[in-house]
């Protein structure tokens, strides 16, 4: 699940701490279920019986056809093989069928780290969600986790000036100019913080914060390890790079921000999204919204790289479904509750009356490349790019 990392920007590669084994963390593992009873009559030993005759003949036609296909394409052969040669045609059909497997059982463990990620936070009420990302950090269990900076963030700092606020000011021939005051920038739910050393690159000064003193921990040991292989330069000439700092503490708690951010007002010039509306609950997001909006300063924009875009509002998470139409009815009407329809999509009532606390949409934009994860299979980009500003 890592993202492709480009080598021109300079960003990290380093390796996922995605663990695959299907434990709940300790502190949180649900009580064994009772073994289910057991239920025998005369009837259902014949139909047993009978089940079992027919299972055994399907499985040794199923067998018979597989040793048959296996034959055909070389996998097997009943005797041994005369000599170790194997023929060209055989052997890339065998290694064809070698990264088949594997790419099978990778899926499927992406599949098992998905299903006990949403089995972690089932019926979990929220106050409870903080110390349970915790307890997967603590665990190792980071299956969210990149092991590298979002290149549709890197794209948009790069390419669309008209968009973002710039790092620092720059003079008429386009150099930083020196000594201003660096614009400052924000990403809740850092996690390991590659997307906080992106743009630092870039030269903004950031706070990464999350719920996790693990992952706080986790991410400044991500950034001296990129320090020490000299990732993250900074990404243009006669650019400094920003400083960096973490926080630990609960996005929704007003207490972290008192005194940082842009002149010390507690808000900053850029505030970045991934994947963190994507792991709360449904019912924490107008919370989220009306907190965003107060953290994005007068002049500053607002970022969402939304993920997962697709995937059903209904359906369970983390991550859960998100779409341009709920970004724009939260950030429309922060602090508001939504009406979900069956889907759980919003429905849409009448255009929100304007808002001091509104953010308004400036662009939204299908990114030409993003996460692997936010990437179709025929390698269509899935995630969009959005841009708030008040
Ligand atoms: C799905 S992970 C994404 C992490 C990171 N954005 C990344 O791309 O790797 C969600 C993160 O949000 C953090 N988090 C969840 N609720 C939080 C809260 N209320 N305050 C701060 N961080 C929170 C979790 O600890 C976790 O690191």
């Amino acid at each position: 699940m890592n993202a492709p990392v480009s080598s021109s920007l300079n960003t990290t590669a380093g390796s996922s701490a995605a663990s695959s084994t299907q434990q709940l963390p300790a502190d949180v593992a649900q009580p064994a279920a009772p073994p289910p009873t057991q239920i025998k009559t005369a009837s259902t030993d014949a139909f047993l019986k009978d089940f079992t005759i027919v299972a055994e003949a399907a499985k040794r036609a199923q067998v018979a056809v597989m040793v048959r296909d296996f034959e055909s394409c070389g996998i097997y052969a009943p005797p041994p093989p005369p000599s170790p040669h194997i023929p060209p045609r055989r052997r890339t059909t065998a290694i064809a069928i070698a990264i088949a497997i594997a790419i099978a059982i990778a899926m499927s463990a992406a599949a098992q780290d998905r299903a006990r990620l949403q089995q972690a936070f089932a019926a979990l009420p929220l106050a409870a969600h903080g110390p349970r990302w915790a307890a997967l950090y603590r665990d190792a269990f980071t299956p969210w986790d990149r092991a590298g900076p979002s290149l549709a963030l890197a794209d948009l700092l790069a390419q669309r000036a008209d968009l973002v606020p710039p790092a620092q000011d720059r003079d008429a021939r386009g150099s930083p100019v020196r000594d201003a005051p660096r614009r400052t920038a924000l990403v809740p739910g850092c996690g390991r913080g590659h997307d906080v050393l992106l743009l630092s690159s870039f030269g903004y000064d950031v706070w990464g914060l999350d719920c996790s003193a693990d992952a706080v921990r986790m991410a400044d040991e991500n950034r001296r390890a990129a320090d020490a292989e000299g990732l993250y330069a900074p990404a243009a000439a006669g650019l400094d790079k920003g400083d960096v700092r973490w926080l630990t503490g609960d996005f929704f708690d007003e207490s972290w921000s008192a005194g940082i951010g842009t002149a010390g007002s507690g808000r900053f010039d850029l505030v970045f999204d991934y994947t963190f509306l994507c792991a709360l609950p449904p019912e924490a997001r107008p919370r989220w919204a009306k907190r965003m909006a107060s953290l994005v300063h007068p002049k500053g924009r607002l970022v969402g790289l939304e993920f997962p875009s697709g995937k059903p509002l209904s359906e369970p998470g983390p991550p859960w479904g998100v779409n341009p139409e709920m970004y724009e009815a939260l950030l429309t009407t922060p602090g508001d509750d939504l009406a979900y329809d069956a889907d759980g999509d919003v429905i849409c009532t009448a255009s929100p009356q304007p808002r001091d606390d509104a953010l308004h949409r400036l662009s939204i934009i299908k990114p030409t490349r993003t996460h692997q994860a936010g990437t179709a299979e025929d390698g269509t980009v899935l995630d969009f790019i959005s841009v708030w500003t008040r």
